[in-house]
């Protein structure tokens, strides 16, 4: 296999190819909560590399306060045992060796699959973010949080829910900068790809934007098709691409 094709797609099918990793990657462990202020922390700092947070929070400078307090709600919520819907998995690593180790990336799947197999077709899937979205954000836009809620929810009805329950969503991705193009991102990925194997799900399923893109691909996600998000008379527009990785292909 040439390097050129081991980049592309670095599944778990090739263990320690030269294209994998540059040192053996962190493994993940099960975010609790009271990992939320590093959470949020690793938050705030990787987001605004993401043109998806950067439309929705455009106001996130003027109004730091509001975009720290209900991020931090946000993730409260994911990180709550009662809301076993979803997962949150961490990464701790250091910059140095010897160094106190710290949260330096994450991921919330929702996972929503188990509850759905022991409760059965009229299971109510958990859905709290809608009560954070539907709050005055003085950091967000309103209106494009809702033309992105609502584009998300269309999009994942055409490429996703005919698939069925059977499957994990990611929900969010980040890496704290300093630690971006270590393996962090790539192994909370592999740690679902796993589960989903184990599990005999048909598919993860993902809306990627353009960074988080780069790693899907890499991982061998496949794309399934993009929308764009725009407000009716604003001229800035955002496109997501929707991929999914098959764990039987
Ligand atoms: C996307 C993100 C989570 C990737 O995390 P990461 O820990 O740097 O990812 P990894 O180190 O596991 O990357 C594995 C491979 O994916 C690809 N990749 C990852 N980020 C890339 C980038 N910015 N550009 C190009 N390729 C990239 C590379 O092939 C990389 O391998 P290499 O470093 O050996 O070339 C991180 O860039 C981030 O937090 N971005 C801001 C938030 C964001 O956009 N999240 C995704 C939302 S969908």
């Amino acid at each position: 296999m040439s390097r050129l094709l081991q980049k592309r797609h670095c599944g778990m099918d090739l263990p320690g190819s030269p294209g994998c990793r540059k040192k053996p990657a962190m493994k993940p462990r099960l975010g609790l909560p009271t990992d939320v202020d590093p959470i949020t922390h690793v938050i705030l700092s990787a987001m605004p590399q993401d043109p998806a947070w950067v439309y929705r929070f455009p106001y996130r400078r003027e109004y730091p306060q509001d975009h720290y307090k209900y991020t931090r709600m946000l993730f409260e919520y994911f990180l709550d045992p009662a809301y076993d819907d979803w997962v949150v998995m961490v990464i701790e690593d250091a910059l140095e060796s010897g160094r106190a180790t710290e949260i330096v990336a994450f991921g919330v799947f929702n996972v929503s699959f188990r509850n759905k197999r022991a409760h059965g077709p009229g299971y109510q899937a958990q859905d709290r973010k809608s009560h954070f979205l539907c709050r005055n954000w003085a950091d967000a836009s309103r209106r494009r949080l809702d033309a992105f809620t609502h584009e998300q929810v269309e999009a994942y009805k055409r490429f996703f829910e005919p698939i069925g329950p059977e499957q994990i969503h990611l929900q969010i991705l980040a890496t704290l900068p300093a630690f971006q193009r270590r393996g962090h991102g790539s192994s909370i990925c592999k740690w679902a790809m796993s589960l989903a194997r184990d599990e005999n799900l048909k598919d993860i399923s993902v809306m990627a934007s353009p960074m988080g893109h780069e790693l899907y691909n890499w991982l061998g996600f496949q794309r399934v098709g993009e929308f764009p998000i725009r407000v009716p008379d604003e001229e800035v527009e955002l496109t997501l691409v929707a991929m999914m990785y098959d764990p039987g292909a």
